[in-house]
């Protein structure tokens, strides 16, 4: 069933969506950039209630690990929740025991559900048992079936189902993918934000204006490596930068200092270069970086009586740490994306959240915006990214920014997400 099809007068909708949103110690969210997630939801709960239907939100928070953990409650966002709805928002304490709340539902009401996670059947793994234990399988097999019983019973609360949690579609829990099964086909779909998020991961991975120019950024190849493939066989350009620049330099016999390097991944850093001549991919890297003699990654600071200074990436001196593109990357990044029509940017450039490293992530953002600017389709996901956008006031220059993290990067893996497979089939 299509959304904008569907009549939700009358009915109740339970709305699975990704309010996992980071809070402070006083359980505040901690800033306007990060209740993106919660603003991303609010045009399909709105049409629900415009049109009389009334709403069960349902979310996880964190990794309470099937326990109860007050420090993980949805109540804590359910004032921002109810201020950003417009209306007042009820609260189930207990997710796998609201159906008499549910049922006294009216019209235009909305009540929230209590974390999913804090039961383990959301995520349907056995807990407590080791995977070497002989009796795990079995466990396994006793908590699927749990996981269906939570299903349905979230399931009854309900005359519709609605899946718009798309930084949570890559996972296949109760209420993402299993719930699907007890609702037919004409009372479940995506909602308003997934259907956004599909269409532009599909912007580009199929329906790609070229050239296209992905940058792919952060500190690890290896946590990359999935995308990197897919992508050495879609894109014309690949810039590969942050902290795996190094990986690539010491796989060429670099000198990178103290730099982040994952030395057991060199031969895959030149099997990324090998695909890349294959695929007939430029393969833009940095040359050039800028370094410190102590960082502190904990406060994002320069250490006192600490020295930062320029040096080929290749011949980075002892002591010294790489930790932002330099000059002559910078504009080698911004030349290679200057004219692309469909961009993608995963990972920021540098340790962008200090002033003195953030120079490359800059120059990344404003040629991306740019490109933009002249035509381009630009998709920006991952929390890193996503906060260099926002640190350098272009959320409004790039044209989809993507709630997703993991569940942005599996789906342009080319993986099939189980929260659309639910829906979709
Ligand atoms: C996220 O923050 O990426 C999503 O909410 C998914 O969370 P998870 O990685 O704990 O499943």
């Amino acid at each position: 069933m299509n959304i904008k099809d569907y009549k939700f007068a009358g009915k109740k909708a339970i709305v699975r969506v990704d309010f996992n949103v980071p809070l402070n110690e006083n359980g505040q969210i901690t800033d306007i950039t990060d209740d993106t997630r919660i603003r991303g939801a609010l045009p399909t709960l709105k049409l629900i209630l415009e049109q009389g239907g009334a709403l069960i939100i349902m979310s996880h928070m964190g990794k309470p690990k099937g326990k109860v953990n007050p420090k993980l409650s949805l109540a804590q966002i359910k004032d921002a929740v109810a201020e950003k709805l417009g209306v007042p928002v009820q609260f189930a304490p207990d997710c796998a025991k609201a159906k008499a709340q549910a049922d006294a539902l009216k019209p235009g009401e909305v009540l929230l559900l209590e974390n999913l996670r804090y039961y383990p059947e959301e995520e349907g793994k056995p807990v407590g048992i080791d995977k070497e234990d002989p009796a795990y399988d079995a466990a396994k097999k006793a908590m699927k079936e749990s996981q269906k019983e939570f299903a349905k019973t979230l399931a009854s609360y309900a005359d519709c189902y609605v899946m718009d949690a798309f930084g949570t579609a890559h996972r296949r829990h109760a209420s993402t993918a299993v719930i699907a099964d007890y609702f037919d086909a004409d009372n479940k779909m995506l909602g308003l934000l997934m259907e956004k998020e599909v269409q532009a991961v599909d912007n580009v991975l199929s329906n790609i204006k070229r050239p296209f120019v992905a940058i792919m950024g952060g500190s690890k190849v290896s946590t990359k490596i999935g995308i990197i493939e897919n992508l050495l066989g879609k894109v014309d350009k690949l810039i590969l930068c942050g902290g795996m620049t190094y990986t690539f330099s010491k796989a060429h016999g670099g000198e990178i200092g103290e730099s982040i390097v994952e030395l057991d991944k060199l031969d895959v850093a030149l099997g990324v270069e090998e695909m890349a001549k294959k695929n007939g991919v430029e393969l833009v890297l940095g040359e050039d970086s800028v370094c410190c003699t102590g960082y502190d990654f904990g406060t994002f600071s320069v250490k006192p009586g600490a020295e930062i200074k320029v040096f080929p990436s290749n011949a980075i001196e002892k002591g010294w740490d790489g930790l932002d593109a330099g000059p002559v990357s910078r504009e080698k990044f911004a030349k290679a994306i200057e004219g692309a029509k469909t961009i993608l940017w995963n990972g920021p450039a540098g340790c962008f959240e200090c002033d003195d490293f953030c120079a490359g992530s800059r120059a990344v953002g404003e040629a991306v915006a740019k490109a933009t600017e002249e035509g381009a389709f630009s998709l920006i996901g991952g929390g890193d990214s996503v906060a260099c956008v926002h640190k350098f006031g272009l959320e409004d220059k790039v044209s989809y920014i993507s709630t997703g993290g993991g569940a942005l990067l599996e789906a342009i893996e080319g993986k099939v997400l189980p929260g659309v497979a639910a829906i979709k089939g």
